[in-house]
């Protein structure tokens, strides 16, 4: 007989059809009722056991957490909260769990003690609601993407080039660190290193994808992406994955349109296929909500934001005018941030960030036209020359979520800049090529996709988006 799923039998009317099922118990009561989940929705499905009928002793294995196989009838439930429910009519305990050692209880357990024991974290509702949603995300995005006559661009994740040279790199070496070969000068000898040079893990496919883009038209990357930034916050990974369109032939505002275009649409698709999930996840965000102090509450429920972000337009600012908001803003005169924004030119902090979407326009905002000097080398240089093409997408309650730019497609001002960056023209050769042959405007940008996933999902550290977090002194698991 075929196994049905819960998310399959709950939608069905009851028949007297045997059915079959295999799945983990949430919880068992009163020695009569099995809540039976196997993943495939955040509802259990009831399963009535007739207790008269089995031996005691076979009653005390089915604890929270035992893996069993039911079958069955699907018939009316007469209790409360469900349509259907399984008589039971034979029980197969396929794994034992012991209920004095399993770690997730049927109560409420606080999330460091569930990234200790990551890999049960999604027995519990909360963490099968987000990774279905992470799922959703995911296929939403390849969608969204081929949909709109993009192609799928593998970029590598082992590269020579540092594309943000902020230097936050992670090595990859095969060299035995007890004894690694030197050359005359003393320093470390990379030609007899693995690869005949040195290499690091990816921060970016986004050098890449530009070389694709001039050839295919529209591309895009979603792969790992890899920064030894020592930054604990609640929203840095050291390995994150990074969704990165690029697209030949498009300056910035249409760069913009494509990235809200996009947000959007990812949204609504999970808002849909997630309806149950996000349902759970709202109730638990309103509670956390309500132990926060007033002035730090949302005023929206989870699903309002969503719907909020799906149906206004984000407000687009340059960064000159968001300075001009800022430095005359209440907590920048009354020094309530914690760096003072006095000049031109000074880099964004999140609490300037949050200050703007959540306090002053209270919409999601992309912020464009940087200064130059607080930007990656290959933005855009303006005719100004001092601000560049860059866009930044920020969101309430994240801070910045996209990053992107028109690419500078001009060799001699490129050349230049990364002169003055120290950046050799030998280690980017290729990229610099592309200036050369066919040099076109094109523009891409790279969605952090676990800031993504916290939006959605209304949870507020990154750890608890995706499945294993790396962060500073922790890769367990
Ligand atoms: O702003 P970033 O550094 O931009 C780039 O890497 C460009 N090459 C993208 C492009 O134009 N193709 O990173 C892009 C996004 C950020 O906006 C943020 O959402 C996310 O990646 N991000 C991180 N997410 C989690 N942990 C980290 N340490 C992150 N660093 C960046
Ligand atoms: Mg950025």
């Amino acid at each position: 007989m075929k196994l049905s799923t819960v998310s399959e039998l709950l939608a069905k009317v009851p028949s007297l059809k045997e059915i079959e099922i295999k799945g983990w118990v949430r919880t068992f009561r009163a020695n009569r009722f099995i809540a039976l989940n196997d993943g495939s929705t955040i509802n259990n499905i009831q399963c009535v056991v007739d207790f008269e009928k089995m031996d005691e002793s076979f009653l005390k294995r089915i604890t929270t957490g035992a893996a069993i196989h039911i079958k069955g009838e699907l018939v009316e439930s007469l209790g409360r909260g469900q349509k259907v429910e399984i008589k039971v009519n034979t029980i197969n305990i396929l794994g034992d769990c012991d209920p004095d050692e399993f770690p997730i209880q049927p109560k409420k357990h606080t999330f460091e003690f569930l990234r200790e024991n990551a890999h049960l974290r999604t027995r519990t509702n909360t963490f099968s609601a987000v990774m279905r949603i992470r799922s959703t995300l995911s296929f939403a995005i390849h969608k969204y993407f081929v949909d709109n006559g993009f192609y799928h661009m593998h970029a590598p994740i082992i590269t020579g080039s540092d594309a943000e040279g902020a230097g936050e790199m992670f090595r990859v070496s095969s060299l035995n660190p007890e004894n690694l070969p030197k050359s005359e000068d003393g320093s470390i000898d990379y030609s007899q290193d693995f690869f005949g040079k040195e290499t690091n893990l990816t921060v970016s496919g986004q050098l890449e994808a530009e070389t694709y883009a001039m050839s295919l038209g529209k591309v895009y990357t979603f792969g790992p992406t890899f920064r030894a930034e020592n930054s604990n916050t609640s929203r840095h990974l050291a390995e994150f994955w990074m969704i990165e369109p690029e697209v030949a032939f498009m300056d910035l505002a249409g760069n913009m349109d494509l990235a809200e275009d996009f947000l959007k649409n990812v949204l609504k698709y999970t808002l849909e296929k997630n309806r149950e999930d996000l349902e759970f996840l709202d109730k638990r965000f309103l509670d956390e909500e309500k132990r926060k102090p007033q002035i730090e509450r949302s005023e929206m429920s989870l699903i309002e934001k969503l719907n909020f972000v799906i149906n206004n337009n984000f407000k687009r600012v340059s960064y000159t005018e968001a300075i001009e908001i800022l430095r005359q803003s209440k907590p920048n005169k009354k020094k309530k941030f914690k760096y003072l924004i006095e000049n031109w030119g000074s880099d964004l902090q999140s609490e300037h960030e949050r200050f703007l979407v959540e306090k002053h326009f209270k919409c999601p905002v992309i912020l464009f036209d940087y200064p130059a000097t607080i930007k990656a080398f290959y933005m855009r240089l303006n005719e100004d020359g001092k601000t560049v093409r860059a866009m930044d997408i920020l969101f309430p309650g994240i801070g910045e979520i996209v990053g992107g730019s028109q690419r500078e497609e001009r060799l001699e001002v490129l050349k230049e800049k990364m002169a003055k960056l120290d950046i050799p023209e030998e280690e980017l050769w290729w990229y610099l090529d592309l200036r050369k042959y066919g040099t076109a405007v094109h523009s891409g940008f790279g969605l952090g996709f676990e800031r993504l996933i916290m939006f959605a999902t209304g949870m507020g550290n990154i750890r608890d988006v995706i499945p294993y977090p790396r962060t500073p002194q922790n890769a367990e698991f």
